[in-house]
């Protein structure tokens, strides 16, 4: 189906090119005063000095060309020359009727084939996941879902951090305190010798430990640098201990990440990149890209103009090992070849701008992927305490992601354990109630600002949280089945009857243009308004009119049809959000 505002600007299109006009200037927008019309074009006034003529004879000329026509029950040309526009009831009630028919429940369906990568999670392996991992997790799956309902397909990307210092540390570590283990004997033998099982616990505590001792003890960091320089090379015993490590890494991350409701087409990791890497430095030599400074191999990637410094991004450092960029440009490589993408979207927080800006440039100079390849960073924000410093624990540490889902669960619990509509599970309930408070509060914000974590805020039933979007849906669950509706009936929708259900069917009409919104702004903070909006409206339709009990059968279903729409919409959005609705609450 086509966006709303697409159709209306072709029929204003077309009425400026009847009356003599171009008809690029029929472009139509909804209306930022609500209170004077539903939506506006503001043509006449830009060729009104193409043509010489006053905005508002322009209006006119093509408001005449407007008036009678059935879309509309009012068409004005106001002063000084801006066309207004009002649907008609009749024309409104036929597009959100299409909406209910459509199988892509009115959402645009972008009209080439398209395929995106989205990088997101970005996990390390042996560093349990905190709330610094939360948000590219949360928005990373909207958007991933966001661009699946627009008809993209869309490939899932977590790549793990897993084959940096950080993991020489840890595996140094690990052989301090376990010198007997078969993989650290030089005569170690895969197909005899067994490694013992990785403790979680002291899996999450070794790297932490192992970095703050590299820095006051120099032979353990030299340790530590030749344990690197083996595991790059994949030698057997270092090798088969750092799988070990990173498959209790992978699963624990997993079973964390489920509990969001994120989940990933690919666990790739830099590890599976680095295998790309000999390929990518042929590459840039072949284009006589690479060059040497201080000992390191780098490509220059600053560009005229630039307003910050742009220094030469860094392939291989002075003792020949790789590092992180490396290691996006060999998975650029990478994905290339497998998936052939028209875009690939990176979601970390906004501190690594920079590195990207890099990356993508250094990509597009060495031809990694075509020029057209939409390469985008999306730098989010941070999650703040009411201090508006990063949260911490209560004694100042970084929180795992683990402790903050069990907190806002527990904050659900407490809030909801006495009611007496949830039937069945209450903790369960309390999961997807926490879950998504915490991350509609997040989601509703522009992801690039900061915003303050605020579990009671989050929680209420009023104002703009996942709460109240969740409690208006168990609201109309519970008017439908009073009627005796099903879920998946589609009820048609009879008439408009007042002005609470035209604001209503007006968000509907509406929605699709929000997924657009969220793509083209790479902000799922565009569905929560959405969302937000129709939760509103409908609750104010329903304050205003008693559905149940209403006398005149027309209105009666045509109302519980609306209802019906509105809960379909509404789910729709939510579940691009991951976030997934309760029955009753
Ligand atoms: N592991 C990285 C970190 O902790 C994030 C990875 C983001 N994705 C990427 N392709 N660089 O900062």
């Amino acid at each position: 189906m086509k966006k709303l505002t697409s159709l209306l600007t072709e029929i204003v299109s077309n009425a400026f090119a009847a009356a003599g006009y171009d008809p690029a200037l029929g472009s139509v927008s909804v209306s930022d005063r609500m209170d004077l019309c539903q939506f506006q074009c503001n043509g006449a006034l830009s060729g009104a000095k193409i043509y010489r003529k006053a905005p508002i004879m322009i209006a006119n000329d093509v408001v005449s060309r407007l008036c009678g026509r059935p879309e509309f029950i009012k068409a004005e040309a106001v002063p000084p020359g801006f066309i207004n526009l009002t649907l008609s009831d009749d024309f409104l009630l036929g597009v959100i009727n299409d909406i209910l028919n459509d199988q892509y429940l009115g959402v645009p369906q972008c009209d080439k084939p398209q395929t995106l990568v989205i990088d997101y999670g970005g996990p390390n392996v042996a560093k349990p996941l905190h709330i610094g991992h939360l948000r590219s997790a949360i928005i990373g799956e909207a958007l991933k879902r966001t661009a699946r309902a627009t008809g993209r397909k869309v490939i899932g990307d977590v790549h793990f951090g897993d084959w940096g210092t950080p993991y020489g540390l840890t595996i140094a570590e690990y052989k301090v305190r376990h010198p007997d283990w078969p993989c650290f004997k030089p005569d170690y033998d895969p197909s005899r010798d067994v490694i013992p099982d990785i403790d979680e616990d002291e899996m999450n505590e070794i790297y932490p430990f192992a970095s703050s001792k590299s820095k006051e003890d120099p032979e353990f960091k030299a340790a530590s640098r030749q344990i690197v320089v083996d595991l790059q090379a994949r030698k057997p015993g270092i090798y088969d201990l750092w799988k070990k490590i990173k498959d209790v890494s992978v699963s624990s991350v997993k079973k964390i990440y489920s509990r969001l409701s994120v989940d990933f087409d690919y666990w790739y990791g830099e590890s599976d990149a680095d295998v790309y890497t000999p390929e990518l430095v042929e590459i840039l030599n072949k284009k006589g890209l690479l060059y040497e400074s201080d000992g390191a191999q780098v490509v220059d990637v600053s560009e005229e103009g630039d307003k910050i410094t742009v220094p030469p991004i860094i392939v291989k450092k002075s003792d020949g090992s790789s590092i992180y960029a490396t290691w996006d440009l060999a998975t650029i490589i990478q994905r290339e070849r497998d998936f052939k993408p028209n875009g690939i979207w990176y979601l970390t927080d906004k501190r690594q701008s920079l590195h990207f800006t890099q990356v993508f440039r250094c990509a597009k100079k060495a031809g990694l992927v075509p020029e057209s390849t939409e390469l985008r960073h999306l730098g989010f924000g941070a999650m703040t305490g009411p201090d508006g410093k990063p949260f911490k624990t209560r004694d100042g540490g970084v929180m795992t992601l683990s402790s903050l889902i069990s907190m806002v669960e527990e904050a659900a619990f407490e809030k909801l354990k006495d009611s007496e509509y949830i039937v069945g599970d209450k903790t369960e309930a309390a999961h997807k109630i926490g879950v998504a408070a915490l991350k509609f509060g997040d989601l509703s914000n522009q992801p690039t600002k900061d915003y303050v974590f605020d579990i009671d805020k989050f929680l209420s039933f009023d104002g703009k949280t996942g709460t109240y979007l969740l409690y208006t849906v168990t609201r109309i669950n519970s008017i439908l089945k009073k009627a005796g509706i099903d879920y998946d009936e589609k009820p048609k929708i009879g008439g408009i009857f007042g002005e609470g259900e035209r604001e209503l069917a007006l968000l509907i009409a509406l929605s699709g243009e929000s997924y657009e919104k969220a793509m083209s702004d790479m902000a799922p903070s565009a569905l929560c308004d959405c969302a937000y909006g129709l939760a509103s409206a409908f609750s104010k339709f329903y304050h205003d009119n008693r559905i149940l009990s209403e006398e005149d059968p027309a209105k009666r279903e045509s109302w519980l049809a609306l209802s019906s729409l509105t809960r379909r919409v509404m789910v729709k959005l939510l579940d691009c959000l991951a976030i997934e609705t309760v029955e009753n609450m």
